[in-house]
């Protein structure tokens, strides 16, 4: 058997880009499992290659989207080899409608699950998150039960005192955490993003119950928690638009919806997602600085920012000093830009409306 250790590619390689991206699916799913599946499916093809196979296979079944980012990212690295899918084979589907005639075998036949079927949750749990699917959950009324959760502390249960982390960016990249109070200092992405997790964790921090849209066709409800992808959105969002050009972001920001879009549907090794990433990344180059912020019960509160490359001005927004600033030029510009608001509004007139 092989396990390899993906955890420092995955950050650098797959959700470094995702914080560029401040990527979510559908505005609210930060694509934990998305951003993981091209990965194991490149690993995987790296041993089928190493071991000479002709074949992959994985037990993701034939509803969701985890088959189509598997194999998407199967083919697209090795264009000839096949694909042996479980659960999309007649001869397994129609023995094994569902979770429970799984449980059912499984019990008959000695098995242990780490799932009962109580709580038969579907996740999918990586460094960036736990998902969870099915069972109760698939009400999507049916609120989740207590304990379902196992990253993050219940918000009202997280401890009655905030704490203040500092993250410094680089070209958009956290390259360094402090916690003062905790004499904490992380320097490298993994333990970066490790100790985001679990100091965001332990304040509740990235708890989302949604429905989404799966790229098969068919709704779905799934509850995330995401801590640590949850504080770097925060504070890369606050520092980007401290540090951008405001025209800039504005494309920017098609980037990053279209960069959630390909990966959610499983695009990761494709022309367009390769496009979209080296795009983004050249949009981060002034991205740099330090946010601080505050963490409390289930909240990432932004307390403050700085940067040598910002385009702020304190003295050209100043509401104390003029700065480099004519208010009477002011005047002209919304006059200009009411030039076409007026004309429509005599034509409006001319039709009485
Ligand atoms: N709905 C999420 C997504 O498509 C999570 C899928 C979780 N996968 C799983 N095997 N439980 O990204
Ligand atoms: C699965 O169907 O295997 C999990 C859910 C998904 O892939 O969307």
């Amino acid at each position: 058997m092989v396990v390899p250790d993906l955890r420092k590619e995955f950050v650098e390689d797959y959700i470094w880009p995702a914080v560029l991206a401040n990527a979510t699916y559908e505005d609210r799913y930060l694509l934990g499992t998305s951003l993981a599946r091209p990965l194991i499916a490149k690993a995987m093809i790296e041993v089928a290659v190493a071991e000479n196979a002709h074949y992959v296979a994985h037990g993701a079944t034939g509803k969701g989207n985890d088959q189509i980012r598997f194999e998407l990212g199967a083919y697209a690295l090795h264009p000839s080899i096949e694909v042996i899918s479980p659960w999309r084979l007649p001869e397994f589907y129609k023995r094994f409608p569902g979770r429970n005639d799984l449980f059912k075998y499984a019990e008959e036949h000695g098995i242990s699950l780490p799932v009962t079927p109580k709580t038969p949750w579907s996740m999918d749990a990586n460094l960036m998150h736990i998902s969870y699917e099915s069972g109760v959950l698939e009400d999507p009324d049916h609120h989740a039960p207590s304990g379902l959760y196992q990253m993050t502390t219940d918000p009202e249960k997280a401890p009655d005192k905030a704490e203040v982390i500092v993250i410094e960016f680089k070209k958009g990249l956290p390259v360094k955490v402090t916690n003062e109070s905790e004499s904490v200092v992380k320097t490298e992405a993994l333990d970066i993003f490790t100790y985001l997790n679990v100091v965001g964790g332990k304040h509740g921090v990235g708890r989302v119950d949604l429905v989404e849209n799966r790229f098969i066709g068919m709704k779905s409800r799934g509850i995330y928690e995401t801590p640590g992808g949850t504080i770097l959105q925060a504070a890369h969002l606050d520092i980007e638009i401290f540090t951008m050009d405001r025209e800039m972001r504005k494309i920017k920001r098609m980037l990053d919806f279209q960069f959630g879009d390909q990966v959610y549907k499983g695009f990761w090794f494709s022309p367009e997602c390769e496009y979209t990433r080296s795009c983004i990344a050249k949009s981060q180059e002034h991205v740099e600085g330090v946010v601080t912020l505050k963490l409390y019960k289930g909240g990432v509160y932004i307390l403050g920012r700085r940067s040598e490359l910002s385009l702020y001005n304190e003295e050209l927004v100043s509401m104390n000093v003029q700065g480099d600033y004519e208010p009477l030029d002011a005047g002209g510009f919304i006059k200009i830009n009411a030039l076409r608001l007026r004309e429509y509004a005599r034509l409006r007139q001319k039709l009485g409306q």
